[in-house]
């Protein structure tokens, strides 16, 4: 077959392709065949009120905000509110229209996430209600479209914490927020359809891999003819092989395994190479294309076994954090692009390898830039300590089914949470969520997240919250420790300095004996970023501060600690866990402790040479990269600047300079894009920060910065914003229309920082 024939009619068409406005409706009529995704993200109208007549088409909402989403039915504060603000049912209409293409097609809606349950109406009629605000869900509007005129969808959402709904029906430690806070899109398909792909690969090790692709087909129509499935592998452009084959419809809905084998030199999906190649799969009647569909994926081999997981062959010590998804001012409401920025965080910044979605499957975005980094995942479903009635059990072994279905081919994901995080036994619950789960994916191995080893284990992978120190022996031949430190130890950027670097121990005593034991298949710390919470939890306003980074992803100190354990060759790391303060400690201050990748260090006042230090190896024997500690009391007169130089084998390789003035002497702000797309939902950070003359964070500022905007975005922030441990950040949210952005944040006496960001064109929505 040509090639270049097989990818241009393979190419899903997303009507917001980059393709100038009048030509992306013309190639959406144009399209005869094949799907037809048109993202129906712009233009929603918003009310936080819903009444029945809200449902209808001919009401009036010309008084409705107009709305993108990802949106929060609420704006908050960042802290110290009261979780019932946004527990309340608000409605969402968006009229479309279809192109002429879509006759003869059926039509779904995907929705990606609402919180926490939607009542979908398409031109008055109730199509039903789905229950869920993590899991993704499709209703069929096909019956009830008007395909030349206008559409009305019309969402009611219920952003209460319902009781038959998981994870509600007694307190969690998390807030869930409300409102239409992930994707939208109409998706159009042939009568009969791929419904869903999942490419397997096989013998990854061998040298001679090959790939299972199994379809999922659903047929709707009588029309007779002969189908075809083909599937291709590709490495950018580049076809590797591909397969074709009839397909026996048995009844209405059909799962086919396509084999593609000889696929010659696979370079293998690694933490470090995290190489992804993509599978096309075709759908035929004759010379028809039905549908087509594309997935990424990775080959990798990874397991956890009696000595550690194993990626690949190679035994790979887990070291992560946990992730909430959740963002100050909106909830969880926060595109692609900072999603994965979390991801990057947490791979580049933190050196992870691994991040546990606590307590719920997170954003395709997180995930897919999680493939790209090579940061391993452990997803779990929706819920927290709780197990509810049956029907509660229901959903959320549904929640199982859908979590696998939207996932499976990630690379990065290599253990499936099937158990309501911490929660108590439940011999036939768990029985069915790990049925499933291994039903649906026998190639990946599941665990359930427990804190008692007491008790039963339905799972592969015995996954515990252990906060002890020291930890529990492992009592399973598999067994990876989930979470610690958190609760037992909760730590702000504004806390004083002997608890600063308590935090930063806590987390490297674990890792600590982690390392000690190869039975351990490493820790997930407790957690990556602080979080809102319920008054039930948390500190006074409603916050935990558990993370190693602040809500604004601002490192502390133990932060450091992660971003340490990497290997020199990756970034050469010296992270100071105190402030360079004279009498901030009791007594005054004594011990520094550093955490760095270099294997020896000098530490320098007033550039005299005032200690040495080699790695505390007593302390923290199993860590390659064990901190640093070092008593500087004797030394502290003269008082004058820390310069501490970082060597490895005789060389120095970095150096920091922490200044004795106690003057604040810069303010900065950043933005970590200077370009945005006009989509009303792109949007990027800008990290505030009040330094010494050397860069280094002076915790005492609380400034308050003034921002002015203009341009055609807008401030997800307060205005003015009061630093917290002398940084902070604003998030910029894109507007619709192109142009350029220009923030000044004010600092009231380090003066004003100018940030200029683009905000460059984006396809209009066809529908
Ligand atoms: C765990 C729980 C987490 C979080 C953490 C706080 O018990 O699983 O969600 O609440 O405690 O340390």
């Amino acid at each position: 077959m040509d090639r270049r024939n097989f990818i241009k009619t393979t190419g899903t068409l997303i009507a917001s392709a980059a393709v100038a406005p009048g030509l992306a409706a013309h190639a959406a009529e144009d399209a005869a065949s094949g799907r037809i995704v048109l993202p129906i993200n712009r233009r929603w109208r918003y009310s936080p009120q819903s009444t029945p007549a809200a449902h209808q088409p001919d009401f009036d909402d010309s008084g409705f905000d107009r709305v993108t989403v990802p949106h929060t039915n609420i704006r908050l504060p960042w802290h110290s509110f009261d979780e019932k603000s946004y527990q309340f049912v608000s409605i969402y209409r968006r009229r479309f229209r279809l192109p002429a293409s879509a006759r003869g097609r059926r039509v779904f809606v995907d929705f990606e996430g609402v919180m926490t349950a939607s009542t979908v109406f398409l031109n008055g009629t109730r199509l039903g209600e789905y229950k869920g605000g993590y899991t993704p869900f499709s209703f069929e509007l096909t019956p009830h479209l008007d395909w030349a005129g206008e559409n009305l969808l019309a969402v009611e959402v219920d952003s209460t914490e319902r009781a038959d709904i998981p994870p509600f029906g007694y307190q969690i430690d998390y807030l869930t927020f409300g409102g239409i806070y992930r994707e939208v899109a109409l998706r159009l398909v042939s009568p009969t359809f791929i419904e869903n792909v999942f490419a397997q690969p096989k013998d990854v090790l061998s040298g001679n891999p090959s790939l299972d692709v199994q379809c999922f087909i659903e047929q709707s129509d009588a029309s007779g003819g002969a189908l075809t499935l083909e599937a291709a592998l590709f490495d950018g452009d580049r076809p590797i092989a591909r397969t074709a084959q009839p397909v026996s419809l048995t009844s209405g809905a059909t799962a086919q395994t396509l084999h593609l084998a000889h696929l010659g030199p696979i370079e293998l999906w690694s933490l470090k190479t995290s190489r992804l190649y993509r599978v096309e799969v075709r759908l035929l009647r004759g010379p028809e294309l039905l549908d087509n569909q594309s997935r990424r994926i990775g080959f990798r081999e990874a397991k956890f076994t009696p000595q550690g997981f194993s990626l690949n062959g190679e035994v790979v010590k887990l070291r992560g954090l946990d992730r909430h998804q959740t963002f100050p001012w909106v909830g969880q409401a926060m595109p692609g692009r900072v999603q994965r920025r979390d991801a990057w965080i947490l791979r580049r910044e933190l050196k992870c390898n691994i991040v546990r979605t606590s307590h719920y499957p997170q954003s395709r975005h997180f995930l897919d830039a999680c493939d790209e980094l090579g940061l391993l995942v452990l997803e779990e479903i929706p819920g927290w300590q709780h197990i509810g009635d049956q029907a509660w059990q229901d959903i959320a072994v549904d929640n199982v089914g859908r979590m696998i279905r939207r996932d499976w081919n990630h690379p990065s994901i290599i253990l499936w949470g099937v158990r309501i995080n911490e929660s108590r036994d439940n011999h036939d619950f768990y029985t069915r969520t790990n049925a499933l789960a291994h039903q649906l994916d026998p190639t990946r191995q599941t665990g359930g997240i427990r804190n008692f080893q007491g008790s039963e284990l339905l799972e592969d992978v015995f996954t515990m919250n252990d906060f002890g120190f020291p930890l529990k022996p492992p009592n399973h031949p598999l067994y990876l420790n989930t979470e610690f430190v958190g609760h037992t130890f909760p730590t702000k950027t504004i806390d004083n300095v002997e608890r600063l670097r308590e935090h930063t121990l806590r987390h490297a005593r674990i890792h600590n004996q982690l390392a000690s034991d190869a039975q351990y298949a490493g820790g997930i710390g407790w957690c990556a970023f602080d979080y809102n919470t319920h008054a039930d939890f948390g500190s006074g306003d409603r916050i935990c501060y558990h993370g190693v980074s602040d809500i604004w992803r601002q490192p502390k100190p133990a932060a450091g600690f992660y971003r340490s354990q990497c290997d020199p060759g990756e970034e050469v790391v010296l992270e100071p866990a105190f402030h360079w303060a004279h009498g901030d400690e009791s007594i005054g201050f004594t011990r520094a402790l550093v955490c760095s990748n270099c294997d020896h260090l000098k530490f320098y006042i007033q550039d005299q040479l005032v200690a040495e230090a080699d790695p505390d190896r007593e302390e923290f024997a199993h860590l390659k990269y064990a901190p640093f500690s070092v008593d500087l009391g004797h030394a502290l007169h003269p008082w004058g600047d820390l310069r501490i130089e970082g060597y490895i084998a005789g060389r120095q390789v970095i150096a920091r300079t922490l200044s004795g003035r106690g003057v604040d002497s810069q303010f900065t702000a950043v933005p970590e894009d200077t370009r945005l797309l006009a989509d009303g939902a792109d949007t990027t950070r800008v990290v505030l920060r009040v330094t010494d003359e050397y860069g280094a964070v002076r915790p005492f500022a609380s400034d308050a910065i003034r921002f002015e905007l203009t341009g055609p975005a807008t401030l997800i922030g307060d205005n003015p914003f009061a630093l917290a441990g002398g940084a902070g950040a604003i998030w910029i949210r894109a507007g619709e229309t192109p142009g350029n952005v220009q923030l000044t944040a004010h600092h009231p006496y380090l003066g004003p920082q100018t940030v200029e960001i683009e905000i460059a064109p984006a396809p209009p929505e066809q529908a």
